[in-house]
């Protein structure tokens, strides 16, 4: 077979979107989810979601909305599709100034001021777990040089496959190309059948807990209302300025007295009104 009858059987197979499909996918996504799905993501829409509608057996996405709008539908496939609109790039040590700051300036003060109290963090909109294990591994290091802090870190996102990534702690080495070579070695183990691939110590995947949490849901789900530290980094970039403000102030509803919130460097809370100081420009404490 030519190239190009093999270009042309695929091109035959891609499936268009109509405008009123767009409309009717992208309001729902918007409103249940936050997630901003302006006209020009019209293609990336339809690239993530051409082989779902194709593995169902349909040839339109009028009809393939019908079903996931059905009962049947949103209990088998809303998950999936959400796990396809989602935009779950992440790496280690990702914004580095972020983790500079809680060993230089922030861990130092709490373990000299709330002897022992257990230090809470919130990694909300955790991706494949890049986010959780870099605020572990620095933890970690920082509890070599003090015993006595005693941490919890709690992770969350919308995305169950991403959670699902997390929860394995598997990496490829490229991956963690970034992480210093001495935490390589504390935290991770080498696959032996696979040698370009890492997972995170068992003893260091467990400290980590896992909840799906969609952050536009009127309640988080918590019983926890005393985080210390969120971090909430490069996910309000995706909603809009309303749902932005919305959710910043019920995370200050969850953040102890003078806790800490940090969003994407690209993110800012310029112009919202917010119980919030800012202590660098991507830092800011609970006033
Ligand atoms: C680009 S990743 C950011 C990951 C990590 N925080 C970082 O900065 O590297 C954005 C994450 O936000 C999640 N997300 C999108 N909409 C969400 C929502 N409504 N509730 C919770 N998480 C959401 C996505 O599933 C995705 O994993």
């Amino acid at each position: 077979m030519t190239e190009q009858t093999n270009t042309s059987i695929e091109s035959s197979l891609f499936i268009k979107m109509d405008d009123e499909s767009f409309l009717r996918l992208s309001s729902y996504v918007t409103r249940e989810y936050g997630i901003k799905l302006p006209k020009s993501k019209l293609s990336m829409l339809e690239s993530r979601l051409n082989k779902k509608v194709k593995s169902l057996g349909m040839t339109s996405y009028k009809q393939f909305l019908e079903y996931l709008f059905s009962e049947e539908g949103k209990q088998a496939e809303l998950f999936h599709v959400i796990d396809l609109i989602t935009t779950n790039k992440t790496d280690f040590f990702r914004e580095p100034d972020h983790f500079k700051f809680l060993s230089g300036n922030f861990l130092p003060d709490w373990v000299q001021h709330e002897q022992g109290r257990q230090l809470r963090i919130w990694s909300a909109g955790c991706s494949t777990g890049e986010e959780p294990y870099t605020l572990l591994m620095v933890m970690e290091e920082f509890r070599r040089r003090y015993p006595q802090l005693n941490y919890s870190i709690h992770a969350s996102d919308v995305s169950m496959r991403v959670i699902q990534s997390a929860f394995q702690g598997i990496f490829t080495m490229d991956k963690i190309g970034v992480v210093p070579p001495e935490m390589k070695r504390n935290y991770f183990l080498r696959s032996k059948l696979q040698p370009d691939l890492v997972r995170v110590k068992p003893e260091y995947r467990k400290k980590i807990s896992y909840k799906r949490i969609n952050l536009v849901d009127e309640s988080f789900g918590l019983n926890c209302f005393d985080y210390d530290i969120i971090f909430c980094r490069n996910v309000l970039i995706y909603f809009d300025k309303a749902t932005q403000e919305r959710i910043i102030r019920k995370f200050a509803s969850h953040l102890s007295r003078g806790g800490l919130l940090f969003i994407g460097h690209s993110e800012s809370m310029m112009g919202m009104d917010v119980p919030f100081r800012q202590l660098k420009p991507t830092i800011y404490q609970l006033q």
